[in-house]
């Protein structure tokens, strides 16, 4: 079935235009102004709406297999489509993790017909599979290696710079890279005491523990030759260093919305463990660091770490509540208000959520509003400006710190390869995410 999507104010990086948009056979055949609609095709009205590229999301937890009570293949990809995210990268910390060709293929399986949208999955790397995962990188649906440096959720960790100087050298594609420095959280783990008060979190993980870890890292970036990719960068100073590194396209980074929308300790006051995530939302000379940061172009992209826990398992005292927080769904509707609050240009979205991730891991197909390129897209009405209710939620979470934020447009219709898929709050037909291919 062929689309017609007119009217629409289509944003792109280089600039907001009203544009027509048709769309045949999955993909954009053309776009500009004053398209006339062929015989026969679905109309879309996107008169007074925003149309953005979908968003493409690479770096979420869905959960499956193992933890499917937090979330699972289905939930969280729904909540992605619900977001306007049409694209997303799953992490390898499920149960079991994901660290061999069998379990990657696993993945791919499970996500076949019950997926909202398309994605690719990571392997995890660990000591055992080092020199394996060069070649096993390459397999269909799979977006790369992911290391962990310091400890999160789950247990794959590569804590020393041999192991990950192995990684780096086998692999060829961009590595991913969580980076606090495990023997620094081990020893500040130590002096915790059971039942602190959240707010401590970010003086736990600390901005050393951060900043060691990823020194090593553009260190052995350097050494190696291989491109890696900050994840969820949380301090001034690591911005400062990627600043003055000479890696160039080497290095690139993400900075999620809850480091750029929460600031400590103001976000652990208010919402206790709902807003502990590792690397912790820190305090707001770093959020201020962050957010110019996206505007001089040292943030490549936005990812949202949606990592879900249970209500009942965030409820926990501190250390034992686990870090994590649920957002694929709103990455979008925060952005709008940072544009409505004036500290974002509009044209920077897409460039962060689409046009970003395409290029920094060669999706094929994917990130713009071209001709040939795949018809996926988010039309945005503008005029939602009521504070989030959590009734509009998808993630099997059913919170998220950003509740009874006041809005400033929210996704109405999600559009993947030339199908809706998402409209006013439901789904529409059956499941259709297939795994994205690279180029
Ligand atoms: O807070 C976090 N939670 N950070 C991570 O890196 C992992 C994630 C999770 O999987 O829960």
């Amino acid at each position: 079935m062929d689309l017609f999507v007119h009217g629409g104010r289509v944003v792109s990086p280089r600039g907001v235009s009203e544009s027509d948009i048709l769309v045949r056979d999955g993909r954009i055949a053309a776009i500009g102004p004053g398209l006339t609609a062929p015989a026969g095709v679905e109309v879309l009205d996107a008169s007074g709406k925003l149309v953005f590229p979908g968003l493409i999301d690479t770096q979420v937890h869905f959960r499956e297999p193992g933890l499917e009570h937090k979330e699972d293949l289905a939930s969280g990809s729904l909540a992605a489509v619900a977001g306007g995210v049409t694209t997303f990268f799953e992490m390898p910390n499920t149960k079991p993790n994901t660290t061999t060709p069998e379990l990657l293929a696993d993945k791919l399986a499970r996500a076949k017909g019950r997926c909202w949208a398309d994605h690719a999955f990571f392997l995890g790397a660990s000591e055992d599979n080092a020199e394996q995962l060069g070649e096993w990188e390459s397999l269909p649906g799979c977006s790369g290696i992911k290391v962990f440096m310091g400890s999160s959720t789950g247990s794959l960790l590569v804590e020393d710079d041999p192991t990950l100087e192995r990684v780096l050298r086998h692999g060829k594609r961009r590595v991913p890279v969580h980076s606090e420095d495990e023997p620094r959280l081990r020893e500040r783990y130590a002096t915790v005491e059971k039942g602190a008060p959240y707010r401590v979190h970010p003086d736990v993980r600390d901005v050393e523990a951060a900043v060691k870890s990823t020194k090593r890292l553009f260190a052995l970036a350097e050494k190696t030759g291989h491109p890696v990719h900050l994840l969820h960068v949380s301090t001034a100073e690591e911005l400062d260093l990627a600043r003055a590194s000479t890696l160039g396209e080497l290095l690139t980074l993400e900075a999620t919305p809850n480091h750029l929308f929460l600031h400590a300790p103001d976000c652990y006051d208010e919402h206790g463990s709902l807003a502990q995530m590792n690397p912790p939302v820190r305090e707001k000379r770093h959020q201020e660091a962050l957010r110019a940061a996206l505007l001089d172009g040292t943030i490549d992209v936005i990812g949202s770490d949606h990592a879900p826990h249970t209500l009942e398992e965030k409820q926990q005292p501190y250390p034992d509540a686990p870090s994590g927080i649920p957002g694929v769904q709103t990455i979008l509707p925060l952005l709008l208000t940072a544009v409505r609050d004036g500290w974002l240009p509009i044209e920077r979205i897409p460039l962060l959520t689409a046009e970003g991730p395409a290029r920094i891991y060669g999706i094929a197909r994917k990130g713009r509003l071209e001709p040939d390129y795949d018809a996926d897209f988010v039309i945005v009405d503008p005029d939602v400006t009521e504070p989030l209710p959590v009734a509009w939620l998808r993630s099997k979470t059913g919170f998220s710190p950003f509740v009874g934020t006041k809005l400033a447009g929210w996704p109405e219709t999600t559009v993947l390869r030339g199908t809706v898929v998402y409209h006013r709050h439901a789904t529409v037909g059956d499941p259709r995410g297939k795994p994205v291919t690279f180029v």
